[in-house]
């Protein structure tokens, strides 16, 4: 089967029929921060999620890539796209020669806050592995996926790609390599997801925060982050309530999305434990206590946009997704 870039950039690619020789792997979207965490909290998402499939192909190195659902956005570049970067960091580990022509399924919409670039950054890493013979463990994944999501939002931060990766709510403690901890969460614990017709770059977002911050905010944050830990560890409701609370980036960048506040306290009045933006933003997450909640939530948000602002949203009501990247075939 001859296989071609779809914009019709890159190489022609001798692959074998079907999905011989190659890996597909979906990664979830993720909601990063959790209010207190800047960069260091994230929590799988069920879906949405993106799918890439590695594929062996003649040649060596990155031969070909191709992405669909991103309506023509995405870099094609292997120098610029997050799946493709991961991938050459699992073949430079390895010391692998193979070539490999690789394809992006977007499902999760971009500059959404849900952490799309990591979730193609995990599953480019996470199949390129397997079709190598699975040598990396989980931190080598995760510092390959992180070369990948360095590109998009110009700073070095797992806390998209960790729980993308390896599911659950993760701390994911900085450095190199990184270090990943699992947390517990309530088994009630729902999660609903607004995503306004918005876009807001990470970069930028990243770029009004500045470098500094002032002494009170830092206290109100590490106690909240630690709170966050402790209420988690315990299923302590009013704990986690109190302490999922960003003293740090979020007042800065709720002027990035018109109706914020507004949407927030809708989805608290709706009954939801917490709410906040979802890593950068224009997403707006909530921590919920039973899918019921979340649905109501979930529904007053949406409206608070419509209402307010006069902008459409997509809704998303999720458990904590456990699994995280899964190999969808592999033959
Ligand atoms: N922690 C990152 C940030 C996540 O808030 O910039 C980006 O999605």
């Amino acid at each position: 089967m001859l296989h071609r870039d779809s914009r019709g950039r890159g190489a022609d690619v001798a692959a074998r029929d079907g999905i011989g020789d190659a890996v597909r792997v979906f990664a979830p979207a993720s909601v990063s921060n959790l209010g207190c965490g800047f960069d260091i909290f994230g929590l799988a998402l069920e879906r949405p999620g993106d799918e890439v499939v590695v594929r062996a192909a003649e040649g060596s190195g990155i031969v070909a890539v191709s992405v669909s659902g991103d309506g023509g956005r995405v870099p094609t570049d292997p120098e610029r796209n997050a799946a493709a970067l991961a991938v050459q960091g699992v073949l430079d580990r390895t010391g692998s020669e193979t070539g490999v022509a690789i394809e992006v399924r977007k499902g999760i919409p971009l500059a959404s806050g849900l952490g799309g670039s990591a979730a193609s950054a995990v599953a480019g890493a996470v199949a390129a592995d397997k079709l190598l013979g699975g040598g990396l463990d989980r931190t080598a994944l995760l510092e390959c996926a992180m070369i990948g999501e360095r590109k998009g939002s110009g700073a070095d931060h797992a806390d998209n790609a960790a729980p993308s990766l390896a599911g659950g709510f993760v701390l994911v403690l900085p450095g190199r390599p990184p270090k990943m901890v699992a947390l517990p969460t309530p088994d009630d614990l729902v999660v609903a997801i607004v995503h306004p017709a918005m876009e807001v770059e990470t970069r930028r977002a990243r770029k009004i925060l500045g470098d500094t911050i002032a002494l009170e905010a830092g206290v109100e944050q590490w106690g909240n982050a630690a709170g966050l830990v402790a209420g988690l560890m315990r299923s302590d409701w009013a704990l986690i309530a109190r302490c999922m609370r960003d003293a740090v980036a979020e007042p800065v960048r709720a002027k990035l999305v018109p109706g914020f506040e507004g949407v927030r306290d809708r989805a608290l009045a709706a009954g939801a434990v917490a709410a906040g933006l979802s890593g950068s933003g224009p997403t707006i997450f909530a921590i919920c206590r039973g899918r019921q909640s979340a649905e109501a939530a979930a529904r007053d948000m949406a409206g608070a946009f419509r209402d307010d602002v006069g902008v459409g949203s997509d809704i998303v009501v999720s458990s904590v997704n456990r699994d995280g990247a899964r190999i969808l075939e592999c033959g």
